[in-house]
């Protein structure tokens, strides 16, 4: 048996625990035995995951009354409203009631759309995440947003809503590739940057090995990764305030990644990285950050592959006004006003309203022109 750690989260919604460990998927009808005995139960599992879905099933075929598993398409296209209206009738195909359990197996595409089928259907099924990516486990898992994209933008149509239970099993990145890992491990220095300068110091000495592979510090780093998420999202779970801290290196890496189309060009978590050092940039520039840490973050993320220039990612000219027009199409425009969340040092950052463009824009000039 296999030492399963856990994590309960608490919030105003719902309470619920991530179990977290190695080689776990073969133990789910033990570990998750409360939430599936005699169940119905919908599997939805992304369809590079297909060769591990029978373990899966055998596994909860010790306890549940009925499974069904339904494939969907790797990759950010399945999130569109047509995929969701097809996934809701080939669940509700499939005979369900109103305690079936859905089981989103997959990274942050799956997790995200079978959470908004499942906060839809019947007026809300319950559902488990087993989040398969590195990402997936440290960020979009925790927290309970869902949703699917519009023409108009990524993540416009979605809600708020909690799984009952979080599945975390390490050994399923052994076949995520080293850009996928490192793009999961840009939104865990995120969140230490955001909160905790130990755990960066820890960073520093532990990063590449966990970008290596190595499963007892990969659960180290997820499970203090997921402390610092829940203590953010506990505060304020429906993003009235400080949640918005979660989002350093996402008002830049946004605009990334809307500038060259989500056409898979760049990944979410490399786009954040060079948003995050774009961020830590701009705070250096307005006299909020000392240059000792920004040195350090560089530096951390030159000694561990994370991308720190956009300009990797395109051989044409930037447009630096183009980037900040696609800014301030993004949702998180408040009154008017861009958020952007600045460093003030290692472990702490703050949610700045006061930006003015030019300096903005005279980042970006000295970012893309040189
Ligand atoms: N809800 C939230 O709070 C939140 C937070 C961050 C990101 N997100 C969303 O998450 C998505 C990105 O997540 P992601 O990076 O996990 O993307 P993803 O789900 O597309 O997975 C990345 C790639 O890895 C493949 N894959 C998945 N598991 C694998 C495995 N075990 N082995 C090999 N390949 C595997 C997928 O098929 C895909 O090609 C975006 O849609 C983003 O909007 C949501
Ligand atoms: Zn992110």
């Amino acid at each position: 048996m296999e030492t399963v750690k856990n994590l309960e989260i608490s919030l105003k919604s719902k309470k619920y625990k991530i179990f977290l460990g190695n080689n776990l998927l073969n133990q789910i009808d033990f570990i998750l035995k409360n939430h599936l005995t005699n169940k119905n139960i919908v599997i939805l599992y992304d369809k590079v995951l297909k060769d591990r879905l029978n373990i899966l099933e055998l596994s909860l075929s010790k306890v549940a009354s009925k499974i069904a598993s339904i494939e969907i398409s790797s990759g950010e296209k399945s999130k569109s409203l047509n995929n969701y209206i097809k996934l809701c009738e080939q669940v509700i195909k499939t005979g369900i009631s109103r305690d079936t359990i859905i089981v989103a197996f997959g990274g942050g595409v799956i997790g995200d759309l079978v959470g908004f089928v499942s906060s839809t259907l019947l007026r809300g099924l319950n559902f488990i995440q087993i989040p398969s990516t590195l990402l997936s486990q440290v960020d979009s898992s925790i927290g309970g947003k869902t949703g699917i994209n519009s023409v108009y933008g990524k993540n416009l149509i979605g809600t708020f809503y909690q799984p009952i239970a979080v599945l975390t099993d390490v050994s399923l990145l052994q076949t995520l590739n080293k850009r996928e890992i490192l793009s999961g491990y840009a939104e865990i220095v995120k969140h230490s940057i955001i909160k905790d300068k130990v755990f960066f110091q820890w960073l520093e000495k532990n990063g590449p090995d966990i970008i290596m592979g190595n499963n007892q510090l990969r659960i180290e780093a997820i499970l203090k990764s997921c402390r610092i998420k829940r203590s953010v999202v506990e505060e304020d779970e429906f993003e009235k305030g400080n949640r918005a801290l979660l989002n350093l290196g996402h008002t830049f890496g946004h605009a990334i990644e809307g500038y060259l189309n989500y056409d898979g060009t760049i990944l979410h978590g490399e786009a954040v990285s060079i948003g995050i050092i774009m961020a830590i940039k701009l705070s250096l520039k307005m006299g909020y950050c000392s240059k000792n840490d920004y040195e350090r973050i560089l530096k951390h993320f030159n000694d561990v592959g994370l991308p720190t220039s956009m300009k990797l990612y395109t051989s044409k000219i930037i447009d630096p006004l183009k980037l900040w027009k696609i800014m301030q199409n993004d949702k998180k425009m408040y009154k008017n006003h861009l958020n952007f969340i600045l460093p003030d040092k290692i472990g702490k950052c703050t949610i700045r309203k006061d930006i003015k463009k030019s300096e903005v824009l005279s980042l970006l000039n000295e970012e893309l022109r040189t």
